[in-house]
């Protein structure tokens, strides 16, 4: 797929950005209309997605750059509705790079169903005898979709807990399910349904709730990086200095849960935008994720970061429950270009990367914060957007944005009058320059 590093990619017209893209990943015609201003969401495939239709919600779709994950470059597609996440995490990963990249890795993407069983006699006896019986559960349960079983994946295997719910206690059984490179939702509910009947006759007990279980703690992605403090050094900070902000930021949120949340949120800024660019699931990401940050009985950070040896070292590590096939991939036409850019991942591999974009974005913001602080830089971004919105166009964005900081005034009505001024010195080309 060639590299990650675009230089001057942020500073092309969207256009100029297509053809750059289109060239590096011989997009055709087609695919490139897809990402351009015809990519929205058919009108007719919104309406066959969810019910009660009334239109489509644009975001916008941008490219993470400077990945290398694994040795490898990878452009990331992310969509987001707030500025600065895609500078941040570009920047964040061309310092990553200077240290060798992100390494990542992911579990075999295996998911839990559950089936509670409630008014059992003795449900000791009712756990033994669904142990007993485990290769006939499976059995029913891969009968029900033999197709995912002949590819090396569903149903593998049956535990069950005994769970006081209540004044009763329940038997929990937990279906084991291999779902390849489908985030698997739709397969595990249907195994859940489809083997309660069994469950109900082996245990004598009433199954309830079939559904699957998010928080996908089977399914872990993990990244990690080492950073040389050469590579840090920034607004007017030593390499060695930003490195200690960023891992006292670290412990800070190791402290306190008021911090990891929004520790955790940053995290998620990068990871969420990978999983709306890509079709999946971002409750089920989230929600799984920060059950995961709870399973020590307090709320913890998703990553770590430390110092060894003159470098920064980071770590996460996540449920990330994603699929690169299935419905949700194949609904919206623009999600398969989406993933062409990333060089058509399986699900594992996506998880990785996932891993990566998260660390990558949580750094971002832990070297703003352990510096200068977040203001800084979302200031410039911010004075951009007043200045796109005052009608500035190409270069002029970038002079209305700094004439209005230095004005220490970020508003429509100064962006309007700098612009005015532009316009009247240099003529009405100054707007579209
Ligand atoms: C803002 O979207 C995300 C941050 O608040 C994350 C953090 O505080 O680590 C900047």
């Amino acid at each position: 797929m060639g590299s990650s590093r675009l230089p001057g990619f942020y500073k092309m017209k969207m256009a100029e950005r297509l053809r750059r893209l289109a060239e590096q990943l011989e997009l055709s015609r087609d695919e490139m209309d897809g990402l351009g201003e015809s990519g929205t969401l058919p009108l007719a495939n919104a309406d066959a997605m969810i019910e009660n239709a009334v239109g489509v919600l644009g975001l916008p779709v941008g490219i993470g750059l400077n990945f290398l994950v694994n040795g490898e470059d990878v452009l990331v597609p992310m969509a987001v509705e707030e500025a600065s996440v895609i500078a941040a995490v570009s920047l964040a990963a061309k310092i990553v790079r200077e240290g060798g990249g992100f390494k990542a890795d992911s579990d075999a993407p295996r998911m839990i169903g559950q089936v509670q069983v409630a008014e059992l006699s003795n449900p000791e006896a009712a756990k033994a005898a669904i142990l007993r019986q485990k290769d006939s559960i499976l059995a029913v349960a891969n009968g029900l979709h033999p197709a995912m079983k002949s590819r090396g994946g569903g149903a593998q295997d049956v535990e069950v807990r005994l769970l006081a719910v209540g004044a009763e206690t329940h038997a929990i059984v937990h279906l084991i399910i291999d779902t390849q490179d489908a985030m698997g939702a739709n397969l595990i509910n249907t195994m859940c349904e489809g083997v309660a009947p069994l469950i109900e006759r082996i245990t004598g007990g009433r199954v309830r709730l079939r559904i699957l279980s998010n928080l996908a703690d089977l399914r872990l992605a993990r990244a990690s990086c080492r950073i040389p403090f050469e590579a840090l050094a920034d607004f007017g900070f030593s390499g060695a200095e930003v490195a200690h902000g960023i891992a006292e930021a670290s412990r800070f949120a190791d402290a306190d849960p008021y911090r990891a949340c929004t520790h955790n949120k940053g995290v998620m800024n990068g990871v969420d935008a990978v999983a709306l660019a890509t079709g999946n699931d971002w409750r089920a990401i989230e929600a799984g994720a920060h059950a995961y940050c709870a399973r020590n009985g307090r709320y913890e950070p998703l990553t770590r970061w430390w110092i060894e040896e003159g470098a920064l070292l980071g770590r996460i590590e996540l449920p990330i429950q994603v699929g690169t096939v299935g419905g949700a991939v194949k609904a919206n036409p623009l999600i398969p270009v989406l993933l062409r850019t990333m060089g058509n991942p399986g699900a594992r591999k996506l998880a990785g990367i996932m891993a990566a974009v998260g660390l990558a974005q949580n750094m971002a913001a832990l070297r703003a914060l352990g510096t200068v602080g977040i203001q800084k830089g979302h200031m410039a971004l911010h004075a951009r957007n007043v200045a796109v919105s005052a009608g500035a166009k190409g270069s002029a964005v970038e002079e209305v944005a700094r004439a209005l900081i230095a004005a220490g005034e970020i508003k429509l009505h100064r962006a309007q009058e700098i612009l005015a001024k532009m316009v009247a010195a240099r003529g009405p080309s100054a707007e579209a320059t």
